[in-house]
């Protein structure tokens, strides 16, 4: 099928190269000049796992990119919004660009005489929005008949989005019989597994459904299951998060607490991991529109406010630990792993690390920060100077007075503890990702601090140690 993906982002540009994957020709547009001819040179301009290979694969044969709406709607049966939806000042989903996009696929659509073409909310939006598409549609001048609009949203995690879109929990679509079930075949070879079963299929993961649920329901409910969806793992992190609390405050180990109730088949162990809270360009911005939304239609969801507060709290909770560790921070210099909002993605929208970073910063640290990937983004997250990035993380380390992880990238899971002893003023790491077993670490020689687990202070580590010599 001829498909159209406007926004060529972290989520649309996935969804194009996956969609070329299964076999459709894709048209991917984006207003940034820039982004568009990077990406027709062949060059992906997100860290994501898998989308360079699929871009070499499609680029030039069922994948192209534009600049423009107008070519996009003409060339396509279906067109998928993928722009972004941020919050605005009072917290509700700003919907201006998605706005702008169907105004312009209306232009196009105005006195058409094609078959009727499918706008899909592919942008995580909140409910009431597929009505709304479809009064500035025909306001705009599309004509009656000539489009349908279904909502479509997506669940892929940044980090591992090609295989979360080529391998899906569910797939769900909103809106009218006829058009959901469009939607459907174009989905077909992921739906019926058979994708999976190609030789050159990007490798499956553990755990992936051998069939993919297609979940078809009104426009309002799949607006409200994303709404819902994000909000619900959003309260999974808190909930783990206070229980790390909780932890700390009885001498319990979260880590040990987290497997026994994530066994639980109706609790589930993902999004139950301590840390420094969550982040990212979805989950703040989705519970403050998703309370808003809930506070319009007149229902108090104090719920949402609960979990924002507690994810906020996270960050000063760990703020004490590094206080803990180290007792003042002026003119101390913090070598910090990490500057992305979680492992594998260059994104640091929203990201806890710069949050962290800034109070650090705040409290007179010399910062100096090393991430795999996203350290181009973060530049422009700080001032001139204000913070110093390294290329390699045995550089950040040299001289610092504390190695603070902030970020679960792999590799900060596989430090060389003897190289970082050589290279640190003192040996002290504090881990904002619980990322290693504090008797490993202190055996290391290392005082070790990490979230909802009793401290390894200097004194102990040694100790541990002279027991492992
Ligand atoms: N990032 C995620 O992990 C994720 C996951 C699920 C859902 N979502 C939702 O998907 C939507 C997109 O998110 P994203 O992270 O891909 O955003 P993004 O900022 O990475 O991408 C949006 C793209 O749209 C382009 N754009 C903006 N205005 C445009 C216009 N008028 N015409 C054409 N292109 C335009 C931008 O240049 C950008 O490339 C959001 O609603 C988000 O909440 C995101």
């Amino acid at each position: 099928m001829e498909i159209a993906i406007i926004g060529s982002g972290y989520v649309g540009l996935v969804a194009a190269a996956c969609f070329a994957e299964i076999g459709h020709q894709v048209i991917c547009v984006d207003n940034d000049q820039t982004k568009v001819a990077a990406l027709s040179r062949g060059e992906a301009p997100i860290h994501e796992r898998f989308l360079p290979e699929l871009l070499a694969r499609h680029r030039k044969e069922r994948l192209r990119f534009t600049t423009s709406i107008a070519e996009a709607v003409r060339a396509s049966e279906i067109i998928f919004i993928a722009v972004g939806t941020p919050t605005d000042e009072a917290g509700k989903a700003d919907l201006s660009t998605v706005e702008q996009v169907v105004q312009a696929i209306a232009n196009e659509l105005r006195g058409s005489s094609a078959k009727q073409k499918i706008v899909v909310e592919k942008s995580t939006v909140p409910v009431g929005t597929s009505q709304w598409v479809r009064r500035v549609m025909r306001e705009a001048g599309a004509r009656e008949g000539s489009f349908d609009v279904v909502c479509n949203p997506e669940f892929l995690r940044e980090g591992c989005a090609v295989t979360d879109f080529l391998y899906p929990h569910r797939i769900v679509a909103g809106g009218n019989e006829e058009s959901c079930d469009r939607l459907r075949l174009i989905y077909a070879p992921i739906i019926d597994g058979s994708y999976a079963e190609r030789a050159d299929a990007v490798p499956q993961p553990d755990g992936a459904n051998a069939a993919v649920p297609f979940i078809a329901s009104s426009a309002e409910s799949a607006e409200l299951i994303k709404n819902a969806s994000n909000a619900f793992l959003a309260m999974k992190i808190s909930f783990i998060n206070a229980v790390a609390n909780v932890c700390e405050a009885v001498g319990a180990d979260v880590e040990q607490v987290r497997e026994g109730v994530g066994s639980d088949a109706r609790i589930g162990s993902e999004f139950l991991r301590p840390g420094l809270g969550y982040g990212g360009s979805c989950f703040p911005k989705d519970l403050l529109a998703f309370r808003s939304t809930a506070a319009d239609a007149g229902y108090d969801f104090r719920l949402l406010d609960e979990v924002i507060r507690i994810n906020a709290q996270q960050r000063e909770m760990f703020l004490r630990k590094v206080h803990e560790a180290l007792w003042t921070l002026k003119g101390k210099r913090l070598a910090v792993l990490g500057l992305a909002y979680k492992g594998g993605t260059d994104d640091v929208r929203e990201s806890p690390a710069i949050a962290f970073i800034r109070m650090l910063l705040k409290e007179g640290a010399n910062v100096v920060a090393y991430d795999p990937a996203a350290a181009a983004k973060a530049r422009e997250a700080f001032g001139e100077d204000e913070i110093t990035l390294c290329d390699h993380l045995y550089s950040a380390a040299e001289s610092a007075d504390a190695l603070i992880i902030l970020t679960d990238w792999e590799e900060f899971g596989q430090l060389d503890f003897g190289r970082l002893r050589s290279v640190m003023k003192a040996a002290v790491l504090i881990d904002g990702r619980n990322m290693y077993e504090p008797e490993f670490v202190a055996a290391r020689g290392f005082a070790y601090y990490s979230i909802g687990r009793t401290s390894l202070p200097r004194a102990k580590a040694a100790t541990e140690v002279d027991r492992a010599a």
